[in-house]
């Protein structure tokens, strides 16, 4: 049997993700939150890691008006015309969109929603590695916060890091902080172009779980394709896709990939929930998973989500708000718009 059985029947009777029992024991907090968006002209922008509840859009009964990874989410709080961005993400998500928008008030439901990618490195050790390869240009993991990304010359985010590092002509390119998404790059690279990376010992402390668990679910599951995110380690990756058909990639090259794909069966190799948005969207096919959260991301609940709504005109409304010292902000809104044109 499959070790994540318990998911699979989480999830196994759900459409869009989430119930119809479930939806109709949360109506009291989910019209609540409707109301409080239309008064405050807000918007929620949900990422795909978080729980199923907060990833149904408003169309399906739920409160998000946009669910998205990282890269859509980025572009969706820039495009979006509302006064309040109700950001359903980490940290560094947040900063992105106040960066985008600063005219635009940006609510984090919980401050402490972080990233072991973006506590890895600051500004000051992104100037010390430029200072050690002069010349080289650095790339940065959307997952960094603004005073490191600052000091870089461009962002990317997972969908976007192929097309970001092949649009430098530089040989040689740095890229933080993540070295297991680093070496799975510098592994694509090696057969399409002559690029060598430099790398930053930082990694997810989600996806870096995903080594035996995924080897010995390969194995028991003969027919299963792999889904492995760009942040799982190399050795997992290369072991794994030797004998077995599958994608290394991002999010979104994910959820690309079982649409197309004709098997009926997936292991994922990347955070739990969105194993859920995968069932909600294919009910007809299997994901098997060791089930691994990131604890950050569930940090952000639809009872803080509707704390931050209430907190909207109130002096509570600081302790949500996202604000970047003006200086920083705009240093690091040039990376981030360089990787949006090239996108
Ligand atoms: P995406 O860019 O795929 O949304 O990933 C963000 C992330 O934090 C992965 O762990
Ligand atoms: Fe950061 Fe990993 Fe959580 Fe993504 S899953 S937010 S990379 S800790």
């Amino acid at each position: 049997m499959p070790l994540n059985s318990l998911f699979i029947e989480k999830y196994s009777a759900m459409t869009g993700g989430i119930s119809e029992a479930t939806i109709s024991r949360l109506k009291p907090l989910l019209e609540e939150i409707r109301e409080l968006k239309k008064k405050h002209h807000a918007v929620i922008l949900s990422h795909y890691y978080m729980t199923p509840e907060l990833q149904v859009d408003t169309k399906n009964g739920g409160v998000a008006d946009f669910v998205g990874d990282s890269l859509g989410l980025s572009v969706a709080g820039k495009d979006t015309k509302a006064d309040y961005i109700i950001f359903c993400g980490v940290k560094f998500m947040a900063e992105t969109a106040f960066i985008l928008s600063p005219e635009k008030k940006v609510l984090l439901p919980d401050h402490q929603a972080g990233c072991s990618l973006a506590e890895s490195i600051t500004g000051k050790d992104v100037i010390a590695l430029k200072e050690k390869h002069p010349g080289v240009p650095v790339i940065a993991y959307i997952n960094t916060y603004a005073e490191t990304k600052a000091e870089c010359d461009v962002c990317c985010t997972s969908r976007n890091a192929v097309k970001i590092a092949k649009s430098f002509e530089s040989k040689e390119l740095i890229f933080i902080p993540d070295k297991f998404m680093g070496q799975n790059l510098a592994s694509k690279f090696k057969t399409e172009t002559d690029k060598t990376l430099i790398l930053w010992n930082g990694s997810c402390e989600v996806h870096e779980q995903f080594r035996e668990n995924i080897e010995s679910m390969t194995m028991a599951n003969p027919e299963a394709e792999l889904l492995l995110h760009w942040e799982v380690p190399q050795e997992t990756v290369a072991s794994t896709l030797k004998t077995r058909k599958g994608i290394v990639g991002s999010t979104s090259d994910i959820l690309s990939y079982v649409e197309q794909s004709k098997a009926s069966q997936f292991i994922l190799g990347s955070e739990c929930d969105l194993g859920a948005t995968l069932k909600g969207m294919f009910p007809t096919k299997q994901f098997i998973t060791p089930c691994i959260m990131c604890q950050h991301m569930k940090r952000i609940t639809l009872q803080n989500t509707l704390d931050a709504l209430r907190s909207i005109g109130t002096p509570n409304e600081a302790q949500y708000n996202v604000s970047i010292d003006e200086t920083i902000r705009k240093k690091a809104y040039a990376p981030i718009k360089l990787m949006l044109d090239l996108s």
